[in-house]
């Protein structure tokens, strides 16, 4: 368990780094061997961009790959990417794919991802973040399968599971190597492993550490994992609701294919700034609590159905307050 998801993902590039680079823990960045370039999409969370500047590989070193028409990262450009760093002189490590990206919801194409990596020999983090938890929704659970393919995945149970913050989860295919990154033993940490007793010092970069696991357990007893599935199912249902209305609207651009509960809005005619004031509008009345949305470079308005207790009428008046935005 990691405070979050951006920790998730930056603790997974810890290990890719350590992995890559054994002489990492002794010597950093400075063990030698060309630069290390990491590979992420244009969609990507910011906290992939973060975690590179924070660990040394240089934003200039973090391929931003350009998306398809459904936002997903575009694998024919990956793999000529990575060519051309290799026929630079750099060195590639890493490649983070997003299976659900935060503007709009859309997935990599991870199994595609996964083959290119493994013929290059690069690790295959996921970002799930905000998505991957929707393989509780029978309706999008195929959607998720490729995950297994990557070496680690980041979750946030304080997104989907609806656990108070902070809650994320990161999970490594390789537990040895996680304990590499993350193992310093010293004669004052006594606590020998067994069976029983994981001591999670030695996997990820905190000593004292809350009790995080608890509340995401004891929600899990006390509710049940069928709710939870059937809570996934609901957002997905209402985000789904939100699109069918606004796509009846003439006067509204639904402006993604809604593959999760990211539903990005423009109303025709208005410029990016009367977006913002549109946005602010419709926070300020209370009506909803939306946010900012820009994708291919255009402004928009953007839902996120993530919240257990939104309902079908909560959407239709969201629906109503958009369409009146259209005919004013
Ligand atoms: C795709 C994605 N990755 C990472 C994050 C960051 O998660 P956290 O706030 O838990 O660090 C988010 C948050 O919205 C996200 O949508």
């Amino acid at each position: 368990m990691t405070t979050g998801g951006s920790a998730a993902t930056r603790e997974a590039i810890t290990t890719a780094l350590t992995d890559r680079r054994p002489a990492f823990r002794d010597q950093g960045l400075q063990s030698g061997g060309p630069p290390l370039v990491l590979y992420t999409s244009a969609e990507a969370h910011r906290s992939v961009d973060k975690a590179a500047a924070n660990l040394g590989i240089g934003l200039a070193n973090v391929r931003h790959i350009p998306v398809d028409e459904a936002f997903r990262m575009r694998t024919d450009v990956l793999s000529a990417a990575i060519t051309a760093d290799r026929d630079a002189g750099l060195e590639p490590f890493c490649v983070v794919a997003t299976a659900g990206t935060t503007t709009s919801g859309s997935i990599d194409p991870v199994d595609a991802i996964a083959d290119v990596c493994a013929r290059e020999g690069l690790w295959l983090h996921v970002d799930g973040a905000y998505g991957a938890l929707f393989v509780l929704a029978e309706s999008a659970r195929a959607a998720f399968a490729p995950l297994v393919l990557a070496d680690s995945i980041a979750l946030d149970p304080h997104k989907m599971l609806f656990a108070p913050v902070e809650a994320g989860a990161l999970l490594v295919k390789d537990k040895a190597k996680l304990r590499a990154a993350f193992a310093f033993p010293a004669s004052y940490l006594t606590v020998a492993e067994d069976d029983l007793m994981v001591d999670f010092m030695d996997y990820g970069p905190q000593l004292s550490r809350g009790f995080k696991a608890l509340k995401v357990w004891a929600a899990l007893r006390t509710f049940g994992v069928d709710a939870f599935r059937g809570t996934a199912q609901r957002c997905l249902d209402l985000a789904a609701h939100l699109a069918t209305r606004i796509d009846a609207e003439p006067g509204l651009e639904l402006m993604n294919p809604v593959t999760l509960t990211a539903v990005c809005v423009r109303v025709r005619g208005r410029t990016d700034a009367e977006h913002r004031e549109l946005l602010a509008r419709l926070n300020a009345d209370g009506t909803a609590l939306l946010g900012p949305a820009v994708l291919h470079g255009r402004a928009g308005i953007r839902a996120c159905i993530a919240n257990h207790r939104t309902t079908l009428a909560d959407i239709d008046l969201l629906a109503d307050r958009l369409s009146g935005f259209a005919n004013s």
